[in-house]
């Protein structure tokens, strides 16, 4: 891992309040994530299961982690299982945690190799009424590969027909959405890594770099930095590209004129940014472009106000719908007449404005959430308002990551340049 130690506090009081939350006398498994071939000789870079991580702060393949806080065998209350390493994995692969590492990172004084695995689990499973097993809940997105988790399940259900099973995700669900002190300052550290990646574009832009070049200032600055990478596939749209939500290809030249569409943040310690900033390939927006782009810090300031505890999703995305939808009529884009009589179930904006304004942010991008659960203090949650006009081969959205407190919130990206005037005077200076 290139960042820095983690405090383990932050795994021993997660691992705290997830047993709080079992039923009596329950054993909990977790598995670290599967390593995926990227191509006939080699995987994928390993990344950690974000629920694992949070329990144990064990950033390796191959790990087990049980929970079992009423075991009669007080030595396998709290047990992390892990791959021993070798000469020959310590010559071709390198470093692996030690037992004595692996206490330090996760707070876990049980530390087993995984050949012991077998034989200490079924000492103890027996004992216990219930399995919790860590399915992925997360509905942010849909996978049809079958993952450890649930490969294991049908493992144990095979050898353990007549235990109860339960879901460790509709606790995990509760928990990873209340940011903990540690955990806001990890992701802090990903915003400023993030800034300053930023502040380094907006130094490099001028008519004639390509999107892959700016992408590569980006990635420089976040591994000089010790981040992990990329949060997410950056975006780098220029010009009409920005239209395309997802657009990854990041391949074109960028010309004068253009508006850049730049969607990128730093992952730090698993935890992640998510920041978009629009800005001028020739350091001016043109007024039309500086309108378009006022208009949506206007929502995005809007709609940051409303990022609260106690403030329910659907009625937040309607309030900011009516915001945005104001805006657009001020741009022309939408006529007020058309609006009054629009079927609310379709609202105009959409045509112009086609994606959600906030997510739940943490170790996932995309956030485990409860869709249902109004805010709460401690959520850190996205503000990203859009424009996309394709008949003027322009889009703009903007980005920070708002920390609900419980007196308001705060703005995780106000220190990154996002004023049209900042940018511009950046830009040339
Ligand atoms: N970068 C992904 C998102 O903004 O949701
Ligand atoms: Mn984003
Ligand atoms: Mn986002």
């Amino acid at each position: 891992m290139k960042y820095l130690p983690v405090d383990e506090h932050l795994f021993t009081n997660n691992r705290k309040n997830f047993v709080s939350r079992i039923k009596p006398n329950s054993i909990a498994i977790f598995y670290s994530n599967d390593e995926f071939p990227r191509s006939g000789d080699q995987a994928f870079i390993f990344k950690q299961n974000p629920d694992f991580f949070y329990l144990s702060g064990i950033d390796q393949e191959q790990s087990i982690l049980v929970l079992y806080p009423e075991c009669p065998n007080s030595q396998y209350r709290e047990v992390l299982f892990l791959r021993q390493t070798n000469e020959h994995i310590a010559i071709w692969e390198g470093h692996k945690y030690t037992k004595e590492e692996a206490r330090a990172a996760s707070g876990i004084e049980n530390v087993y190799w995984l050949s012991e695995f077998d034989a200490i689990f079924h000492s103890i499973v027996n004992y216990a009424d219930n399995i919790y097993i860590n399915t992925n809940e997360n509905d942010r997105f849909s996978f049809s590969v079958p993952y450890r988790d649930l490969r294991m399940l049908d493992e144990l259900r095979v050898k353990y027909p007549l235990h109860h099973y339960e879901r460790s995700a509709t606790i995990m669900r509760e928990l990873r959405p209340v940011k903990s002190d540690i955990e806001i300052a990890l992701t802090k550290k990903a915003c400023g890594i993030t800034r300053d990646a930023f502040v380094r574009v907006l130094k490099f832009v001028k008519p004639g770099v390509a999107e892959y070049e700016i992408e590569a200032e980006i990635i420089h600055e976040f591994i000089r930095q010790r981040a992990t990478g990329h949060a997410y596939n950056p975006i780098i749209g220029s010009g009409k590209n920005a239209i395309v939500l997802h657009y990854i290809d990041n391949n074109q030249v960028c010309k004068e004129g253009e508006v850049i569409l730049l969607d990128f943040g730093a992952e730090y310690a698993n935890y992640n940014a998510d920041m978009t900033r629009s800005i001028p390939v020739s350091g001016r927006f043109t007024q039309r472009q500086r309108d378009v782009y006022d208009a949506v810090l206007r929502v995005m300031r809007a709609a940051t106000k409303m990022i609260v505890a106690g403030a329910v999703w659907n009625e937040y995305h309607e309030e900011v719908g009516k915001i945005m939808t104001a805006e657009l009529i001020g741009l022309g884009l939408l006529d007020k007449h058309a609006v009054e009589k629009q079927d609310p179930k379709m609202p105009l904006y959409k045509k112009y404005f086609m994606h959600g304004t906030s997510h739940h942010l943490g170790l996932d991008v995309h956030d485990f959430a409860g869709r249902y659960t109004p805010f709460q203090a401690g959520n850190i949650l996205t503000c990203e308002p859009g424009i996309y006009i394709p008949e003027e081969g322009l889009g703009i959205r903007l980005e920070n990551n708002i920390l609900i407190t419980k007196d308001g919130n705060v703005d995780l990206m106000a220190d990154i340049p996002v004023e049209a005037d900042e940018i511009e005077s950046i830009m040339n200076s």
